[in-house]
């Protein structure tokens, strides 16, 4: 449940570096059969008017979806680009509307996004890659506070001070590249705690956020993979491998969003 009353599923199908067409159509659909019912995507991603085709053709109702997307900080206009946005998806609101980066610094966007959400193109507002003090800064200019940061989280990336400033501030950490982009995948840890419960590497990783209440957006184009990411609701991680995953952070409990900016 987020500040603002809402709920958003804690597993959803990321969808950037997914090309715009049939590709697209086919991972949303396939996560759609699988069970999934949140989609994250952006308008930097090129890929929305794939998302709402599949969205359309998948026959789930829109109220059963949480859509995502995130206003590109290189335009100017968070509400004219929320319209647009909408007209690709063909859909009448997003569930969540993200600042995708805070170029140009954490604030200037803030009044935009909250006016697209007062027209109801968004339930939600949030952030992405917004550091402690870039929430502190957005916080202290926001008539209606971001209810999610979006960052870059997995047992490699495990910002501990970033994951308690979003709770201190009733903000919802959620995890991109929950699989490090697949690089995480590589990890003798993490691949000998999921031989040993049977699961694969990638159960693993989701596992480890969804065990602590973190929404997962894990992306894949291949139905068998989209389908045994899905499959992570019915097992537990034991204490004693959560705290050898916790171990693995590089980032020193950084309450920093990011190692490198790329804005
Ligand atoms: N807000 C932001 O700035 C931001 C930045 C980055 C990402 N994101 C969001 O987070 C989502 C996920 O992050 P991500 O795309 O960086 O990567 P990720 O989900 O951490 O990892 C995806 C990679 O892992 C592979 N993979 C997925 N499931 C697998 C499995 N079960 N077994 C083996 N390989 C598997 C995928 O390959 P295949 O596709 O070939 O299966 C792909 O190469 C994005 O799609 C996007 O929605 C947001």
């Amino acid at each position: 449940m987020l500040a603002d009353g809402t709920e958003v599923p804690l597993l959803g199908l990321g969808v950037w570096q997914v090309p715009d067409g049939p590709e697209c159509v086919d991972a949303v659909r396939w996560a759609l059969d699988a069970g999934y019912r949140h989609i994250d995507t952006a308008q930097v991603y090129g890929n929305e008017a794939s998302v709402g085709k599949a969205l359309k053709e998948s026959g789930v109702d829109r109220e059963d979806i949480y859509l995502t997307t995130k206003f590109l900080p290189r335009s100017k206009d968070p509400v004219h680009e929320a319209e647009e946005s909408l007209r690709r998806l063909g859909v009448d609101h997003v569930d969540l509307y993200l600042v995708h980066w805070p170029a140009g610094g954490p604030e200037w966007a803030w009044p935009g996004m909250e006016r697209a959400a007062e027209l109801g193109y968004a339930r939600s507002i949030g952030v992405s890659n917004f550091n402690t003090d870039d929430l502190a800064a957005v916080s202290a200019i926001a008539e209606r506070q971001p209810v999610v940061d979006q960052v870059h989280f997995n047992p490699h990336a495990f910002r501990r001070a970033l994951l308690e400033d979003c709770g201190r501030r009733g903000i919802a950490l959620e995890a991109y590249s929950p699989l490090g982009t697949g690089s995480v995948l590589k990890d003798a840890t993490v691949a000998e705690i999921a031989a040993d419960l049977g699961r694969t590497s990638a159960q693993v990783l989701l596992r480890w956020c969804i065990q602590r209440g973190i929404p997962v957006i894990p992306k894949s184009v291949h139905r068998e993979r989209i389908e045994q990411n899905g499959q992570i609701f019915d097992f537990e991680l034991p204490a004693d491998a959560m705290a050898r995953l916790d171990g693995l952070d590089e980032t020193g409990g950084t309450g920093k969003a990011l190692e490198s900016n790329w804005w």
